[in-house]
């Protein structure tokens, strides 16, 4: 059945999902506070860089399916249902920010005149929705005919198309079987048909996402705690992974040692995790994400500090290679990128760093000089740092790339180059935890 389905926010999460549920063939409206942003999405373009969303957006902003606006008048009693996908950054001490929650609820709820499902996919404290329900009831004229439920997003970027037209699972935090019912139907074949449903209640269905994305960082600082060992008993990280992700109660994907995690999710989600458990008293939980941090902070500092040693204990003046500034390949976000830490260090330590990325794109002030190709970047490098593991440097040339460097050194933080290849043409390969 066709609904009338509103997404408010539309940022990586809410244009995404705004362009899936037209896609499986809801009429939908988009609505944000940034007038800029939403005059590239009416225009069918994608303000950020994600494989297949710009297809969907031309596709349906053509057929007239979707739309979008700045004004809440539009949706407010036109919707069968409410999406909330606002960003819940970082507020002080880590906590969730809720403000642009809470704001989106304030300009909705005062329209609300008849029952209405208000939907919230953003990554928040366990709680949030009650309080957020709370809100909603007080400021709405439907007063408790107005319906919080829960229905978190589990999408990745770079494959967020994908992961919301595809996804692992759904999972509905609901209240009333009026919500569940309606949920079901938003969410109607093809998208339930071989996709497991977890129904459960408010506060699971909040735990259930910050879990997940607790549970992934926890695996990366797993492996990267391994990567120390091996380094230090002399074993191979990667040939470990392989053997532990055979097991299939462990799975071999988030063991790729490295870098370690960053982006505009695990960072912050799983902080304000340890935050939420520590004001619920739950110190074991704060204890193990405050471990997984530790060691993914690690890692950056390592690797700031070993392109140091290579170079004999002094980097002023030194021109340093950095391949990769994204957080991760395939997406053009720089948000809490370990690339860009390290970067930033040997910035600090008086380096002159040139990067290379394929689609992040640098602000004007960075510190750094960022060039248009990997050779502009290599040239007259006294050492290379592969820092995000874009697929294209895999197939990089040493040989050629020998021939403009000065030092033929390289640090592959991402364990994904073939070392052989590049030993043969005669560089220095240094990959924290690999056998030679
Ligand atoms: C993450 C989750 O994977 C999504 O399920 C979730 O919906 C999303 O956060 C969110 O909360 O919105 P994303 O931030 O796109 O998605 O990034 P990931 O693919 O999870 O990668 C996170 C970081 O871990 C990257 O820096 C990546 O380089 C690093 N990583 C990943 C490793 O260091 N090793 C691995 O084996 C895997």
């Amino acid at each position: 059945m066709t609904l009338r389905v509103s997404v408010i926010g539309t940022g990586y999460l809410g244009a995404t999902h705004a362009a899936g549920m037209a896609e499986v063939g809801h009429r939908v409206i988009g609505i944000d506070v940034d007038p800029v942003r939403i005059a590239v999405l009416a225009a069918g373009r994608s303000p950020i860089y994600e494989d297949g969303l710009e297809p969907l957006l031309v596709r349906h902003t053509r057929s007239g399916r979707l739309r979008f606006t700045t004004d809440y008048r539009e949706i407010a009693d036109w919707a069968d249902v409410h999406f909330l996908a606002l960003g819940t950054p970082a507020g002080p001490g880590g906590a969730a920010d809720l403000r642009q929650l809470e704001a989106a609820i304030d300009s909705l709820a005062p329209m609300l005149t008849k029952p209405t499902l208000v939907v919230g996919k953003s990554t928040v404290p366990v709680g949030t929705a009650l309080q957020l329900q709370e809100r909603l009831r007080a400021l709405a004229p439907a007063g408790d005919r107005v319906e919080l439920a829960w229905n978190p997003e589990f999408l990745r970027e770079g494959f967020a198309v994908e992961d919301t037209l595809r996804p692992d699972r759904l999972v509905f935090g609901v209240q009333s079987t009026a919500a569940l019912d309606l949920l079901e139907q938003v969410y109607a074949i093809p998208l339930t048909e071989a996709t497991p449903v977890v129904r459960c209640d408010l506060a699971t269905a909040e735990l259930i996402k910050t879990a997940a994305n607790a549970f992934l960082a926890t695996k990366i600082s797993f492996i990267n705690s391994m990567a120390q060992m091996c380094q230090a008993a002399g074993g191979d990280v990667v040939l470990l992974a392989d053997a532990l992700g055979y097991d299939k109660r462990i799975g071999r994907e988030f063991l790729n040692a490295g870098l370690g995690f960053g982006g505009g999710c695990l960072p912050k989600d799983i902080r304000a995790l340890a935050v939420r458990a520590t004001e619920l008293e739950v110190d074991v939980l704060a204890q193990l994400i405050e471990a997984v941090e530790a060691i993914n902070e690690g890692q950056r500092a390592e690797l700031a500090e070993l392109t140091v040693e290579q170079l004999g204990g002094d980097v002023t003046g030194a021109r340093i290679a950095v391949l990769g500034a994204a957080f991760k390949p395939g997406t053009d976000d720089t948000r809490n990128s370990p690339a860009l830490t390290v970067a930033n260090r040997l910035h600090a330590a008086g380096a002159r760093v040139v990067i290379y990325d394929p689609q992040a794109e640098l602000a004007p002030k960075a510190d750094f000089t960022q060039v248009a190709t990997v050779d502009e970047a290599v040239t007259g490098a006294e050492i290379v740092l592969h820092l995000t593991e874009w697929p294209e440097f895999r197939s990089l040339d040493p040989v050629a790339l020998g021939a403009l460097a000065t030092n033929k050194i390289i640090i592959d933080g991402r364990l994904k180059l073939h070392a052989p290849t590049w030993r043969d043409a005669g560089w220095k390969v240094v990959q924290i935890g690999r056998a030679t």
